[in-house]
């Protein structure tokens, strides 16, 4: 029988199916699979939203509300020291004891040895709002990273419609513009641009010039934003401790009067050395961590056991930022 005329032969039973069979095979279906999730779903025994079990949505929700900082605290306090945060995907809570405008600058010299003079200017150009809005919009859809390669295939007929692509627009031009001109002229020291040259050069087929200028602007963009909070989050909570901030000016202090650091120079290695400026920024960094989101990695193939808990292999594992 041909399969034309075996549909032909089930359409008119499929027709004469009542509302109530329907609804029975619907309950059925559900009840199968409610019963069996603990043998299929390979995170059931972890706890988590209930929303979060089943699809991306809770993370997607969160990342746009902006509030997955405060929402991972609440977790931990509800479900403990691992969490369901998707269905794949699970959350490891570890336990560990405004210099805004001028960041940019921060980042200038280290990737290219150059200021880019916001200060000076007392503009940013625009660099923080494209910032902003890029990362905020890759914190939702990095929950949905198969979005992102639609919108890029359907970009010639849609046109650009998230903003994470912004990472093309005028920072990229500033990193170009850089770039190009170290082709003909040397640093004034050694920085990274020099270092990802270097790797260019020995690896022309791995690390094309397209990852050199990738590269350069991947660094303004993930390293103002964070230098920015975690120096003012640090200075203020120095300020709101007038005693820990006393110490720390001894210490800066005692360097300064050893002759081991001065006002425009503190050697990496140095400041290193200088136990309670470390002990500052770390605990600067753990009550104002700069990214609150998730981290994910993914599990080996083998699997881990954590918290007590198998989490199998492929999982996407994350470890808390807050
Ligand atoms: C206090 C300052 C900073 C904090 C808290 C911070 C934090 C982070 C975090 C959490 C990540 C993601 C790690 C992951 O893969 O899970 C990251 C990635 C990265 N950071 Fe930083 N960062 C800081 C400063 C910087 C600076 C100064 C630079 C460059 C000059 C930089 C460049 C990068 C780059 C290139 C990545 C990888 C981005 C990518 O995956 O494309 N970061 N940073």
């Amino acid at each position: 029988m041909s399969l034309h005329s075996s549909l032909q032969g089930a359409l008119p039973q499929l027709e004469s199916l009542k509302f109530s069979d329907v609804l029975t095979v619907g309950l059925i279906t559900v009840a199968v699979v409610l019963l069996t999730l603990p043998l299929w779903d390979r995170l059931a025994s972890v706890p988590g939203p209930f929303w979060a079990r089943w699809s991306p949505i809770w993370m997607i929700y969160h990342s746009l509300k902006g509030d997955m900082h405060r929402e991972m605290i609440q977790l931990h306090e509800k479900y403990g020291g691992i969490v369901r945060t998707g269905p794949f995907e699970v959350l490891r809570f570890t336990f560990w004891v405004l210099y805004l405008i001028g960041s940019p600058d921060v980042i200038g010299e280290l990737t290219f040895s150059k200021r880019f003079g916001f200060i000076e200017e007392a503009s940013d150009k625009g660099t923080f709002a494209q910032i902003e809005g890029a990362l905020g919009s890759a914190s939702w859809v990095g929950q949905v990273p198969w979005l992102y390669w639609i919108h890029d295939w359907l970009s010639p007929l849609i046109g650009n419609r998230l903003k994470v692509t912004n990472r093309h627009g005028m920072l990229r031009e500033i990193a170009g513009k850089e770039v190009s001109e170290r082709s003909s002229v040397q640093s004034a020291h050694p920085d990274m641009l020099d270092k990802f040259m270097d790797v260019h050069r020995k690896q022309p087929e791995k690390f094309d010039s397209m990852a050199v200028l990738s590269m350069a602007a991947s660094n303004i963009f993930a390293g103002s934003d964070t230098t920015a909070i975690s120096i003012s989050a640090i200075m203020y909570h120095l300020c709101k401790n007038p005693q820990y901030k006393q110490k720390l000016l001894e210490e800066i202090d005692a360097e300064a009067a050893a002759g081991r650091i001065s006002r425009t120079n503190v050697p990496y290695k140095v400041a290193q050395n200088m136990h309670y400026l470390q002990v500052c920024i770390q605990e600067g960094l753990r009550c104002h961590p700069a990214v609150g989101m998730s981290m994910p990695r993914v599990v080996p193939p083998e699997g881990l056991v954590v918290n007590g808990k198998r989490i199998p292999g492929g999982v996407s594992l994350s470890t808390d930022s807050v």
